[in-house]
Parts: structure tokens; sequence; C-alpha cells
């Protein structure tokens, strides 16, 4: 069970809230545990091992390094993470279920250390990926970098779907609709819900302060999302494979902070060496 200060949970407003430098400290510590925990899991991810395994893992570095999971008893959920694999979108529910060669897998980590939420997911492969996948992959980081680049003081919000939907486009990929960023800080999902397919020049103005994720979910073929009857796991409609990057990011006095980057440079396991 969580303990929840409520002096330290703020109610959503609808407003997006603007944090000052306690709010960056906390959120780098945070991010940077996360980050941690997926550079910690990238020599783990290979053929025969469960998804449930992974999670073990998860949950163990969280909680042995003073964090607490966020998604353990969220809405009803029972795990330290979400691992997506193949045509799973997002949501994906750790199980018995095995890697085998040329799986390709999103994981998917929020945790809250000191009261801040670092929330985190990567691709990996297990063994060699197919080149569709690798590619989906590849261009899924791209896009989620460029809706990253377009955040700074004055942008718009839509700047940054306008930003992953062009690199979508350009490479016939389709952008998943149905699942947005979200403010987080001391709160998981707040203000403002983060669209990753936008028109340039919408939405609210960026301030300084701000935080939130960019998680863009890229398709091989149609964008259409369906939930399975756990009532979690998204899968594309067409069962083409489906690829997620999510960094948590603040807004700085000129541009963007990426609070969830990865020590050891372990951007995209999919092409670390070991
Ligand atoms: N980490 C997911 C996000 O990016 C949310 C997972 S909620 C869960 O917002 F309950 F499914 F774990
Ligand atoms: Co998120
Ligand atoms: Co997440």
């Amino acid at each position: 069970m969580t303990i929840v200060d409520t002096d330290l949970m703020p109610m959503r407003t609808g407003e997006i809230r603007i944090h000052g430098e306690e709010g960056f400290e906390g959120m780098r510590k945070a991010g940077r545990l996360v980050a941690e925990c997926l550079d910690m899991l990238v020599p783990e991810v290979k053929p025969g091992v469960t998804t449930a395994h992974l999670d073990d893992l998860i949950r163990e570095f969280v909680l042995d390094n003073g964090a607490l999971s966020a998604t353990i008893g969220y809405r009803g959920y029972r795990h330290a993470s979400c691992i997506s694999l193949n045509h799973v979108i997002c949501h994906g529910i750790p199980g018995s279920r095995v890697l085998k060669e040329g799986d390709i897998a999103n994981v998917d980590v929020t945790l809250i250390l000191d009261g801040w939420h670092g929330d985190h997911s990567r691709m990996y492969a297990a063994g060699a990926p197919k080149r569709k996948a690798e590619r989906l992959m590849d261009l899924t980081y791209d896009a989620m970098m460029a809706g990253i680049a377009a955040v700074k003081p004055g942008a718009r919000l839509g700047d940054i779907g306008a930003a992953i939907a062009a690199i979508a486009r350009k490479n016939r990929l389709s952008v998943v609709d149905d699942f947005c960023g979200h403010g987080l800080g001391r709160l998981f999902h707040d203000e403002p819900n983060v669209v990753h397919s936008a028109k340039a020049g919408t939405g609210p103005e960026l301030k300084p302060g701000m935080f939130f994720t960019v998680e863009p979910m890229l398709n091989l073929g149609r964008k259409d999302a369906a939930i399975l009857s756990d009532g979690w796991t998204a899968v594309t409609r067409d069962r083409q494979l489906s690829a997620q990057y999510e960094h948590s990011v603040g807004v700085t006095e000129d541009g963007v902070e990426i609070f969830t980057t990865s020590p050891k440079g372990w951007h995209k396991p999919h092409t670390v060496e070991l």
C-alpha cells in the first residue's frame, strides 16, 4: 500500500502547473533513477526470459533504491512495469509469456522518488530484430526526440505532435491517437494532455516550469487500437507492429530539459552491443 501525503498531492485543476527549482531537482533525481532502471534491464531482455521476470527485476530495483512503483495499485494495476510486445501498443501486462528471438518490447516504468514521478520507456529486442521492426523502433525514437526538440518557451503544445506526425507521415507510419502524454510531477497524470499528432501553432503556450511526458506510439500499419478483455492491453487492430518511447521533460528558460536520459547512453537498447 502506498501512503499518500495529501498536502503533497495537489488536485488536478485544469491548469498546467508551473514548477520551480525544487521541482526540477526532484524530477532530475526521479528521472535519473528510472533511466538507471531501464539501463539495468538492457542485458536482461533476451530470448528465454518471461516478462514477469523482467517485472520482478524492475520492482526490486525500484524498491532497493528507495523509490515506490507508481503503477502498483494504480487503478487496480498490479505490476511495476508495462511490457508491450510486438503488436501491443501499450499497457501490456507482465506474465508468463517467454521472449523469443526477434520479439520487440516496450518496457515502461513509472516510479516515485521523494514524491516526484519519473515516467520512462524504451524499446528492447530479444536477439536480433527484423529489419522492419528495427526501422519502426528507430523512427519512433526519432519522432519522440523531434517532438521534444519542439519544446521551448513560447512554442505551443501542438508543435510537439506536429513534429512527431511529420516524421510518421514522411515514413508512412501511423500515430496512435487513443493515448497521450501527460503532465506529471507530484502527480502521475496531470494537465496537459500531450497529443502526439497535432497541428503546429495550436494548443496552450509552453512556459518554463511545465513538466510533461512525450511518449508517441507509432504503428507500421493503421493507427487503430483495441483493448483486450483484461481491460489493459492495447493492441493494433490490424495486428501489425507498434513501437513507443517515452521521456519525462521540463520546459526551461531557453528550451527543454530531459529528466530521463540514459546515464549509460543506452537510449536505444536494441542497438547496444554488450
Ligand atoms: N506509464 C504509463 C504512462 O506512460 C502508464 C501506465 S499505467 C498502468 O503514462 F497502470 F498501466 F501501469
Ligand atoms: Co507516461
Ligand atoms: Co510511462
